[in-house]
């Protein structure tokens, strides 16, 4: 995005004249009796926005983010983005928003986000809304349910290493590994096979994503209208799905329908018989899935085959446990939940991992509510922004944390993890629901990785920053080898 970009001057412009009286009106409405939070508002408008954008990119956030917590304590106002912003720290803070029924915080996302992804996401819902829409991505997406999945993971796992892996000598790892886990997504929960239509799709979400972090200015040409148009074609592809699915239901038996979370929900009904998810629903979760799903665990795949090429005793143990289960299997046979199960080390290891390089950093609240924390008052309106994952590198909590220990989150570890301070997932009522599905991939990934290759990273830097998602510079190349069977 370039600064002389038409968009990008105009949206200054709306910040410079419209702010200024925004937040004076704010800031003067009745709150004389009681104090708002410290912190300066920062000048110019943007200063801060920049500042900590450019904290991101140089891997320097939660250092800034410490730096305010020092100066201010663990509550203090600044403006990010145009919104009055209150930052809250630490895993007090962690309980009150992950605990918090609804009535306080709005989970609402930025309005470009909302126009893109539609209305009706998960993103978007509160209360009963919230819980129902829940309750349907859970039918699907809990354990019971996913490990009759784990043999179709295995599947694209293998399918995409026999295309992008063997025969080569160097692959980047980040890019290569949101293709898996966009491909596994595409089978799993809106069940379209390998071909042109998947294809497309690809491109689509691609379109779909590159729009969420544009500003929201819908001209012909701008990323913003890209996006809206790819999300369009994705919803009108979506549509042709579903109506496919339901005249091949009518046809096959209920069993056979149960092969993706769309499939899943088709079928699912409430008591009083009545559709559980109305289609515009189905479409606009399966895209939030598709999109919340696919950057993530992509990420944490990254960071362990990072780790597993710098950390020769924690690939040396990884790789162990990981042959005994390859022994165990005839030639050609599908990993199994019974195999996941024995993978206690390697998740453990992806668990450290989620600790000190979480993949979400941080994440945006509403205000509705004036609530009272720490004795400040905090106005309805506000936006709340928190780094929840810091929690996961307080010495207090995580004696030695910048120093990867697979044996912390051991059962007989010393003392558990208090509650609200591992959150890599989040907490409470909108805790990641697709946790157990990255466990999944992430697992049989590693697996067929360390059984069939091994790899040494190609660049002395391999060191990465936040765009808001991680990025290694070149993708992250390595060089690599496959096993003799
Ligand atoms: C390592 C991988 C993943 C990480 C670290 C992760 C992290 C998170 C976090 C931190 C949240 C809560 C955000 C907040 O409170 O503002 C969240 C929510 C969510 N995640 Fe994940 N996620 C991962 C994988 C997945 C996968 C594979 C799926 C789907 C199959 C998924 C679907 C969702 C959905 C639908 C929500 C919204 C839940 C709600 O609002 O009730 N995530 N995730
Ligand atoms: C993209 O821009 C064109 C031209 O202004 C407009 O007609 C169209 O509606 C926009 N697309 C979407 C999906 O909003």
């Amino acid at each position: 995005m370039s600064m002389n970009n038409p968009a990008y001057i105009f949206t200054f412009f709306l910040l410079i004249v419209v702010l200024p009286i925004y937040l004076l009106l704010i800031t003067t409405r009745k709150t004389n009796y009681k104090k708002l939070p410290p912190g300066s508002w920062g000048l110019p408008f943007l200063g801060q926005s920049l500042s900590i954008v450019h904290a991101m990119r140089t891997n320097t956030a939660e250092r800034w983010l410490q730096e305010r917590v020092r100066k201010y304590g663990p509550v203090s106002k600044f403006n990010f983005l145009g919104t009055p912003t209150v930052f809250l720290h630490g895993q007090a803070a962690n309980k009150l928003i992950y605990t918090n029924g609804g009535d306080t915080f709005a989970n609402q996302q930025p309005n470009s986000v909302r126009r893109i992804m539609g209305e009706r996401n998960i993103m978007e819902l509160s209360g009963n809304e919230h819980k129902r829409v829940r309750g349907g991505l859970v039918s699907f997406l809990k354990p019971e349910v996913l490990k009759l999945y784990v043999g179709k993971m295995d599947e694209e796992v293998r399918k995409h290493l026999e295309m992008h892996w063997h025969g080569k000598e160097q692959v980047q790892v980040m890019p290569l590994m949101k293709t898996l886990t966009f491909n596994i997504m595409n089978s799993l929960i809106i069940g379209i096979e390998q071909g042109a239509r998947r294809d497309t799709l690809v491109e689509l979400f691609q379109h779909i994503i590159d729009g969420l972090l544009s500003i929201p200015v819908n001209l012909p040409f701008t990323r913003f209208n890209r996006s809206l148009r790819a999300s369009a074609k994705v919803r009108a592809t979506l549509r042709e799905l579903i109506r496919e699915k339901r005249e091949a239901m009518k046809q096959h038996s209920a069993d056979a329908a149960n092969q993706d979370l769309i499939s899943c929900l088709l079928t699912i009904r409430n008591e009083d018989n009545s559709i559980l998810l109305s289609d515009e629903e189905l479409i606009d979760n399966a895209i939030v899935i598709m999109v919340a799903g696919h950057d993530t665990s992509s990420v944490l795949i990254t960071f362990i085959i990072r780790l597993l090429a710098n950390d020769p005793s924690v690939y040396a143990t990884v790789l162990q446990e990981q042959e005994e289960i390859a022994k165990s299997k005839a030639p050609g046979e599908l990993l199994t939940w019974e195999d996941l199960a024995k993978m206690k080390y390697t998740w453990r290891v992806a668990i450290e991992i989620l600790r000190m390089t979480p993949p979400v950093f941080c994440s945006f609240r509403t205000v509705l509510r004036d609530f009272e924390y720490e004795g400040y008052i905090i106005p309805k309106g506000w936006q709340v922004m928190w780094a929840a994952c810091m929690t996961q590198m307080d010495e207090k909590i995580f004696p030695d944390p910048s120093k990867f220990d697979a044996t912390r989150f051991e059962k007989q570890a010393p003392s558990p993890p208090p509650p609200f301070s591992f959150v890599a997932f989040g907490g409470g009522s909108r805790m990641c629901p697709g946790n157990e599905f990255a466990r999944i991939e992430t697992l049989v990934t590693i697996h067929y990785l360390v059984t069939k290759f091994t790899w040494k990273l190609s660049c002395r830097d391999n060191s990465f920053f936040r765009d808001p998602m991680p990025v290694f510079k070149h993708g992250l190349p390595i060089q690599i080898k496959p096993k003799k069977d």
